[in-house]
């Protein structure tokens, strides 16, 4: 059921198409001017859950501040976090470190050039490893994010959702030996520029999101917005919380935990909570 196999011809005027559309459209991305691990594995990270304009700038400035996977695994955790300030999803950043720590302290800082090892570094998955192999050491791999699994979808499954598997055997299929970098970029490109056209036309099967503003991360976000500015009285928080967004004490109490479980809130003294030192 996961062996779909394209015909030759099939398979190469694909990847004539896509690359004859890329000549003329390819984006320049700061991240496409290095084959360094490390810095392939911040844009990636970044790429994860924001848009590629907020990225461009937030990954110059990162990669100034820590331009080698030894600055980043000797920053403190709570320095990060406010470099992070902007991009969302905080725990991202605090991944990114421990993978830093990991490479550095287990690998000397050069990343594994093996999916299996890679995989266990925290807040990778086969995504992200794969990612590394293919931007950062050309290696002969598919990697499938959002945009290639719908592009797959679409011009072999007529936009019906297919398995994981199935799409992961058509995209190593699709891979041209020797250049999967460019292959990569190019379907990203075209997954990004070219393809809406394609998706406003697909069936939309997400359930329907809760607004942002009623949702934990945002008030997850705006806690630790605070905590960049420096450490506060617990209390502070939740009657500040009460006042502005009109939440419960026991709510707020709920994301101050969730915040301390996932190690992005440090109690620092009776009552006074800050960013990890980490
Ligand atoms: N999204 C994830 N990786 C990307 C890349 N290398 N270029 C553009 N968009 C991306």
């Amino acid at each position: 059921m996961t062996a779909m196999k394209l015909s030759r011809k099939k398979i190469e005027n694909f990847r004539e198409f896509i690359f004859s559309w890329w000549g003329g459209n390819k984006r320049n991305l700061p991240w496409r001017h290095t084959h360094d691990s490390y810095k392939i594995l911040v844009s990636e990270v970044m790429l994860q859950q924001t848009q590629v304009l907020r990225v461009i700038e937030k990954y110059r400035e990162f990669i100034q501040r820590y331009p080698t996977i030894f600055d980043l695994a000797k920053a403190p955790a709570a320095d990060v976090l406010r470099v992070w300030k902007g991009m969302g999803y905080n725990r991202r950043a605090l991944y990114l470190k421990k993978a830093a720590q990991t490479v550095v302290s287990h690998y000397g800082g050069v990343f594994p050039e093996s999916e299996k090892v890679l995989v266990k570094l925290p807040g990778l998955g086969t995504y992200t490893a794969r990612a590394i192999l293919v931007f950062a050491y050309k290696k002969d791999v598919a990697c499938v994010d959002t945009n290639i699994r719908q592009i797959i979808t679409h011009f072999f499954f007529h936009d019906k959702p297919q398995k994981p598997a199935v799409i992961h055997s058509v995209a190593d299929e699709l891979v041209p030996r020797g250049k999967a970098w460019e292959w990569h970029q190019a379907l990203m490109d075209f997954g990004a520029l070219a393809m809406p056209n394609a998706k406003c036309q697909m069936p939309n099967k997400k359930k329907k999101a809760i607004p942002f503003k009623e949702s934990n991360r945002f008030y997850r976000g705006r806690i630790i917005d605070r905590l960049r500015e420096g450490n506060l009285l617990e209390s502070t928080i939740i009657n500040e919380f009460q006042k502005k967004y009109g939440k419960s004490r026991e709510f707020i109490c709920g994301i101050l935990t969730g915040l301390e479980n996932d190690g992005l809130l440090a109690r620092v003294a009776h009552g006074v909570i800050g960013l990890p030192k980490g």
